[in-house]
Order: structure tokens, then C-alpha cells, then sequence
């Protein structure tokens, strides 16, 4: 954010205060060193540090998601690799091309391009022809090591679930504006879930996909598609500044919720 401090530090700010705990920040706020006697923790980006080193890799990268979940009988969205040529030939190959080609053709319905490690909605694209293929894939790989394919999909309904442990903290569904994509960056307006089937389905979904990953604090993406419920991403990092606005009290217990699993705090 270019301007004015982010809720995640504002949120850890409040949360450290409270609790007797020093707290440097650093980085304009995208590193924070916390200490309490003889506990040194840090937050970094969006990520308290309660994920495993692999869980946040698989989650960062939407490929080893989609695999992981599939191994499981998740159901997802499919996301395939495709890596950067940059890389070299040695490492990427040389019929890339040919397989992008081959998945454009078995979806008539198009295919989304995106940079394997998300940009909340940047550089996303639906195509449905070669020349817009083409020029997707220049722009994600101008940006990233690598890029997926995935078919497009229409989505009736896309739900977002904030897990600690196996507890939703939060379920929102994401009310779209006029772009087809459900990033609240783009536009697309939180709106909390009552108690009720489709809450419970949606979390245990979520858990589900938590667990295969073998991730502990997460917000998990949702997508219900020709009647049936899929995951589409899982965030390693917890990022509710939109929904801040709408929701303050509910951010700031979600994240003290994490904190005192962070400090080991039963309350
Ligand atoms: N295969 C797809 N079909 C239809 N819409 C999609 C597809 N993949 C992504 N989207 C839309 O684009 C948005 C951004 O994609 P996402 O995978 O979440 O990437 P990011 O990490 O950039 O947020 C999603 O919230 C969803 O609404
Ligand atoms: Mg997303």
C-alpha cells in the first residue's frame, strides 16, 4: 500500500500492546520484530509465521496447490506449470509452446493465465484465442518464473475462508463488481455468511484443503462451479485490509486469535 499504514500492522500493533510485548517495525511495516522475555517472533508481509516452511511454498505457488489438492481428492480448479523460457532450455523444455496450444484447444471456453505465485489479481487473463494467449503469456512471464493454465470457469459464487487450526474464523462470500474476477482488490465486496449447510460445507472444504496442504492459518478460496463446490487457491498469507472497512472487530479477533497461538496464549 503507497499510503497510510496497513490493518495487518495496525492489528499486530494493537495486539502487542496489549499483551506486554515490544515491538519493533521495520521495512515500512512489512517486517515486524516482536519480543516478550525470552520470545523473538517476527511477521513478515501478510504471514505471522505460524505456517510451516513447505505449507506456505505449496500455498504460494498455485501449481503444487492444484497438485496437492488432486493427490488428496480435493476438489480444485486445475493450474498448470508452465515456467519461464528465460529460465533456459535446459529447464523448461522446448515444446511449452505446443502444450499451451493444446490446452487452448480443449477448452473452446477459454483459459486464465496467471503468474503461479498470485498478485491479488494482477496480470489475469481469460483468453480464447492464440494472438491473446500470446500476449497473456508475455505479460505474466515478464513478471514471474512462471505461469499457469487453468480452464476458464464460469463462477456462479466465490467464497473466501479465513482457518486457524480447523476453526473458520471467517466466511465471506465476494460479491463481484463489473470485472469477472472476485478480487477485492478489483472491486468485489465481502460479504459475511450466516450460520448454516452452505457455511458448514464451505468450511469443511476449507478444512479439507488446510489439511492436505498441511497448512495451520490460511485464507482458502472457493469456487462453486456447475453446481459443485472447488477449491481455487490457498493464501499462506492473511490479508483482510478490505475487510477491515466493513468488519474492523472481526479482523482484529481473527488476528489476535492467530497471535496467541503464535505466543502459545490459551486466551
Ligand atoms: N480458471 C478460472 N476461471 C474463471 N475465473 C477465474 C479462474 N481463475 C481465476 N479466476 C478469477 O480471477 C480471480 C483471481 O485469480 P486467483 O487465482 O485468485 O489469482 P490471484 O492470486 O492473483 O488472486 C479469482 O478470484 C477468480 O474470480
Ligand atoms: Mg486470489
Amino acid at each position: 500500500m503507497a499510503s497510510g499504514e496497513r490493518i495487518f500492522v495496525q492489528a499486530i500493533k494493537r495486539y502487542c500492546a496489549t499483551h506486554g510485548i515490544a515491538l519493533d517495525v521495520r521495512a515500512d511495516g512489512w517486517l515486524l520484530a516482536m519480543r516478550r522475555g525470552e520470545q523473538r517472533l517476527f511477521a513478515f508481509g501478510y504471514d505471522v509465521g505460524l505456517n510451516s516452511a513447505i505449507a506456505h511454498r505449496l500455498a504460494n505457488d498455485k501449481s503444487a496447490t492444484a497438485e496437492v489438492l488432486a493427490l488428496e481428492g480435493v476438489p480444485c480448479i486445475p493450474h498448470r506449470l508452465f515456467l519461464n523460457p528465460k529460465l533456459g532450455e535446459k529447464v523448461v523444455g522446448v515444446a511449452w509452446r505446443e502444450g499451451m496450444l493444446a490446452l487452448l484447444h480443449d477448452n473452446p471456453q477459454g483459459v486464465v493465465v496467471k503468474p503461479n505465485e498470485g498478485t491479488s489479481g494482477r496480470s489475469v487473463f481469460r483468453v480464447t484465442t492464440e494472438t491473446e494467449l500470446d500476449r497473456a503469456v508475455g505479460e505474466a512471464f515478464s513478471m514471474s518464473a512462471g505461469l499457469v493454465l487453468s480452464p476458464y470457469v464460469v463462477i456462479e459464487d466465490e467464497v473466501r475462508v479465513v482457518l486457524l487450526d480447523d476453526v473458520p474464523l471467517v466466511v465471506y462470500s465476494k460479491q463481484r463488481g463489473s470485472d469477472w474476477r472476485h478480487n477485492l482488490d478489483a472491486g468485489a465486496k465481502p460479504v459475511l455468511m450466516q450460520d448454516g449447510d452452505l457455511r458448514t460445507a464451505c468450511a469443511k472444504l476449507a478444512i479439507d484443503a488446510a489439511n492436505a496442504i498441511g497448512i495451520t492459518f490460511a485464507s482458502i478460496d472457493l469456487v462453486h462451479v456447475d453446481g459443485v463446490w472447488r477449491v481455487l487457491e490457498i493464501n499462506s498469507g492473511v490479508m483482510m485490509e478490505t475487510l477491515a472497512k466493513l468488519h474492523p472487530e472481526l479482523v482484529q479477533t481473527t488476528y489476535d486469535a492467530a497471535l496467541n497461538r503464535v505466543f502459545g496464549d490459551k486466551h
